[in-house]
């Protein structure tokens, strides 16, 4: 079994009601459900806060002892540098996820403090770029 940590960041629990048409009408916890369907070898762990340094903290715990973690910082992917550090910090593969197309939004939706320090990013691509972050580490881990 491949271990992988799901990390959402604030507003992520809203997924579903929060501004459906930039992020769509489907809740987080009915996706995770067809995630495990669609990936059985996959032991998902998933974790969501809205607390920076909750994030740090899980970024922490799971960062020496799964195969993989898939972040999606949400708004901190903008303004915090202990996020960035804290992926710097750990041992496992983290691949960035945005659901919308940040590059096609605001201009401070451009800069992350994350990208530099993950493996690669997925952006714009809806609620599939978790299912690719997971493909791309059942094919390159272990
Ligand atoms: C987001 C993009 C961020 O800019 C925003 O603050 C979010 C969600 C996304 O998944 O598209 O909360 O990370």
């Amino acid at each position: 079994m491949l271990n992988i940590t799901i990390i959402n960041g604030p507003n992520l629990n809203l997924l579903g009601k929060r501004e459906p048409g930039v992020y769509g009408s489907e809740s987080f916890d009915d996706f995770l459900v067809q995630l495990k369907q669609q990936f059985p070898q996959v032991n998902f762990t998933y974790y969501q806060s809205n607390i920076e340094g909750e994030l740090v903290d899980a970024i922490q715990q799971n960062g020496f002892n799964q195969d993989g973690i898939i972040i999606n910082p949400a708004a901190y992917t903008h303004t915090s540098v202990a996020i960035g550090d804290a992926i710097a910090a750990i041992k496992v593969p983290v691949i960035e996820v945005h659901i919308s197309n940040v590059h096609a939004r605001e201009d401070f939706r451009k800069i992350s403090h994350v990208s530099a320090k993950a493996v690669g990013s997925i952006v714009g691509l809806g609620l599939k770029g978790y299912a690719l972050a997971t493909e791309w580490l059942i094919q390159n881990t272990k």
